[in-house]
C-alpha cells in the first residue's frame, strides 16, 4: 500500500510552484492502489473504479469530488497509509444529457473497504443527490467495514443506509454489484430502486463462506451463495445480470432512460418511429384457442409496445410474473403482466412480491403501469399457504390499491377469482380496462364451477360425464366471457386485440394529467 503521508494536502512538498503541486497531487489522485493492483483487478476482468465511472458517463462529463479526501484512522500503522480519495470516486456527471451523482468504489484501496470517510464521501453526493433531485448511481465493489477503524466503518454504514430510505421514492437510486458486497454492506443496495450484477465477478451475501461452513456446515462457494445467478433466479434480490462489467454499465444508463431524475417530474419521452396507430393482426390469434393452452406473453407486450422499446425486470425471478419497462408512444410505462406459459400465470408469493415492488417503483415516480392480464388465480398448495401467501400475497392488492398514476388494464384471457380483483380491476381504482374476445372474466373455470354448482343433478344423472359437460358449456356461454363485466362497467370495452396498441396510446395522453390524492396519513402499513 503506497505509504505517503506527505500526500495529504497543507504539507510542504518541496520548491514547487502551486500548479505544479496541483498537478502532482491530482496524478496521485489517479494511482489508486498503485499498478500492481490495478493490473490484478484488471486481471481478474474487472475495471477500475474511474474507468467505469469514465465508460458509463456521457464522454467527459464527470466532476469529481474530494478527490484529496483521507482516512483519519491511526490504529494498526494506518496513519502511514493513506491514498487520496480513500477508496471510493465520487462526483456528477451526465447520462444522455441528463444529469447524475455517482459513486464507484476503489477495490484497489484497501480492497474498497469502507471507512468514515470513505463512507462521509458517498453521504456527501446522497445529500447532494437529495437537494437537487438526481439519481444516485453507486458502483460497489468492496470487502465491506474497513476492519482497521472498528464502529466508525460501521456508524458510515448505517448513515448511508440511513440516506437510502431517505432518498427512497424521491430520487432513483440505482446499484450496481461490480465485485465483492458482504456482511451488512448488502443493505446500502438492497434498500436502492435496482440492483444490476455482474456474473462470475460479483457477490453479495450476509455471511461468507467461511461462517457458513462453521454454522451450518455447508461448504458453498461465494458464487454459489449469492453471485448474480442466484440473485437474479432464486433470491429476487437483483433485477439484472450482465456478463461483465460494461454491459452492465450499458444497462444502468438503458434503464435510466425510462425514468424521471426525481418523484416531482415525468419520466423522459422518446419520440417513435413505430406509428401510434399501429394495428397488429398477430395479436388476433397469439391467444390459443384451447384456455388450457400456455403462450409468452412477452410477444404481446412486444407487440403492443413502441418497438425495441421493452425492458424486462428480474427476467428470470418469478417467472409467472413479467414486469419491465417499456414505451407507449414515446411515453414510459411501466408493464406488469401475468405469464400464462409459467405455472399457468398463477400469482404466488414471489410473483405478487415482485410485482408489488416494482408497481410502488412506478407509483413513485410518476411511471404509468399497464398490466396485462391472463390469471387462472392463487397457486394452490400448502407450501404457499405455509409461506404466508395471504400476508405476501397481499402486497400486490396494496400496492395496485395505493397507486395513483394512470393504471390501463388488458385482460388478454383469464381474469379469475380474487386474482380479478387484484390485477389492477375497476374496482381497486384502474382507469382504464378493456378486454380481449375471448376475455373469461369469472369467479373460476367452467369446469371447476359446474362440478360445484351442479354437483347433485351430475351424482344423479344416468350419464354425468355429459351432464357435467353440457352444465360447464353452460357456465361458459353465461359467465366465461367479458360481456358480464362489460355490462357492469367493470371493462370498459371489448376490443379486436390487434386494436391495442392504439387504444392504449390514445387513453394514455387522456391519462396523462391525472391527479388523484389519498386520505393525509404518516405512511400506510403494507403488509410486510
Ligand atoms: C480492510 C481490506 C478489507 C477490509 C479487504 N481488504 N477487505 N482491508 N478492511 N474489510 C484489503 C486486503 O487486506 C488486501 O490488502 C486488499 O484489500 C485486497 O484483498 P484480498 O483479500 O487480497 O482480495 P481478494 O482475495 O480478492 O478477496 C477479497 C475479499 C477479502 C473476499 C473481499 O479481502 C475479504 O474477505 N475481506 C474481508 C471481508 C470482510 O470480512 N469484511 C468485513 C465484513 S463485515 P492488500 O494490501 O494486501 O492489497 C461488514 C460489516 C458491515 O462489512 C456492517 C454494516 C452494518
Amino acid at each position: 500500500m503506497t505509504i505517503d503521508a506527505s500526500s495529504e494536502p497543507g504539507q510542504a512538498a518541496g520548491p514547487q510552484s502551486p500548479t505544479d503541486r496541483l498537478r502532482q497531487m491530482r496524478e496521485r489522485t489517479l494511482e489508486g492502489g498503485g499498478p500492481k493492483r490495478i493490473e490484478a483487478q484488471h486481471k481478474k476482468g474487472k475495471m477500475t473504479a474511474r474507468e467505469r465511472i469514465d465508460f458509463m458517463l456521457d464522454e467527459g462529463s464527470f466532476v469529481e469530488l474530494d478527490r484529496f479526501v483521507t482516512h483519519r484512522c491511526t490504529d494498526f500503522s494506518m496513519e502511514d497509509q493513506k491514498i487520496l480519495g480513500d477508496g471510493v470516486v465520487t462526483g456528477h456527471g451526465r447520462i444522455d444529457g441528463r444529469p447524475v451523482y455517482v459513486f464507484s468504489q476503489d477495490f484497489t484501496v484497501f480492497g474498497g473497504s469502507l471507512s468514515e470517510t470513505h463512507a462521509e464521501k458517498i453521504c456527501k453526493v446522497m445529500d447532494l443527490a437529495l437537494k437537487v433531485g438526481v439519481p444516485l448511481i453507486g458502483l460497489n465493489d468492496s470487502g465491506g467495514a474497513r476492519i482497521q477503524e472498528g464502529v466508525s466503518s460501521l456508524g458510515g454504514y448505517a448513515e448511508i443506509f440511513w440516506r437510502n430510505v431517505q432518498a427512497s421514492g424521491v430520487i432513483p437510486q440505482l446499484s450496481g454489484i461490480l465485485g465483492p458486497c458482504a456482511g451488512g454492506a448488502v443493505y446500502s443496495p438492497a434498500l436502492t430502486d435496482f440492483v444490476a450484477m455482474v456474473e462470475g465477478n460479483s457477490y453479495m451475501h450476509i455471511t461468507g463462506p467461511d461462517v457458513v461452513k462453521t454454522v451450518t456446515h455447508e461448504v458453498v462457494t461465494s458464487e454459489d451463495l449469492g453471485g448474480a445467478s442466484v440473485h437474479n433466479s432464486k433470491s429476487g434480490v437483483a433485477h439484472f445480470a450482465s456478463s461483465d462489467d460494461k454491459s452492465c454499465l450499458l444497462l444502468i444508463r438503458k434503464l435510466l432512460s425510462y425514468l424521471p431524475l426525481n418523484n416531482a417530474e415525468a419520466p423522459p419521452f422518446a419520440p417513435t418511429e413505430d406509428p401510434l396507430d399501429r394495428e397488429d393482426l398477430a395479436l388476433d390469434t397469439i391467444v390459443p384457442a384451447d384456455p388450457q393452452k400456455p403462450y409468452d406473453m412477452r410477444g404481446v407486450i412486444e407487440r403492443v409496445m413502441d418497438e425495441g422499446s421493452w425492458l424486462e425486470v428480474q427476467e428470470l425471478w418469478a417467472m409467472n410474473m413479467l414486469i419491465g419497462f417499456a414505451r407507449l408512444g414515446g411515453r414510459a410505462v411501466g408493464v406488469v403482466a401475468n405469464q400464462p406459459a409459467v405455472l399457468a400465470g398463477c400469482l404466488d408469493i414471489d410473483a405478487s412480491e415482485k410485482a408489488a415492488r416494482f408497481i410502488r417503483f412506478c407509483d413513485a415516480f410518476n411511471i404509468p403501469i399497464i398490466t396485462f392480464e391472463d390469471v387462472p388465480g392463487f397457486l394452490p398448495g400448502t407450501a404457499q399457504e405455509h409461506e404466508g401467501i395471504i400476508r405476501r400475497g397481499a402486497k400486490l392488492l396494496y400496492a395496485y390499491c395505493e397507486a395513483t398514476v394512470p393504471l390501463l388494464t388488458v385482460i388478454t384471457r383469464k381474469a379469475y377469482g380474487g386474482a380479478y380483483d387484484v390485477m389492477a380491476s375497476k374496482h381497486v381504482r384502474a382507469d382504464v380496462n378493456i378486454a380481449w374476445p375471448g376475455a373469461m372474466v369469472a369467479v373460476m373455470g367452467a369446469a371447476g364451477a359446474a362440478k360445484i354448482i351442479h354437483r347433485r343433478e351430475i351424482q344423479a344423472s344416468d350419464d354425468p360425464v355429459a351432464t357435467e359437460k353440457a352444465r360447464a358449456d353452460e357456465y361458459d356461454d353465461t359467465f366465461n366471457n367479458p360481456y358480464r363485466a362489460a355490462a357492469r362497467g367493470f371493462v370498459d370495452d371489448v376490443i379486436e386485440a390487434s386494436k391495442t396498441r392504439p387504444y392504449l396510446i390514445r387513453s394514455l395522453e387522456l391519462l396523462i394529467t391525472k391527479r388523484e390524492d389519498r386520505p393525509v396519513r404518516k405512511h400506510g402499513n403494507i403488509p410486510l
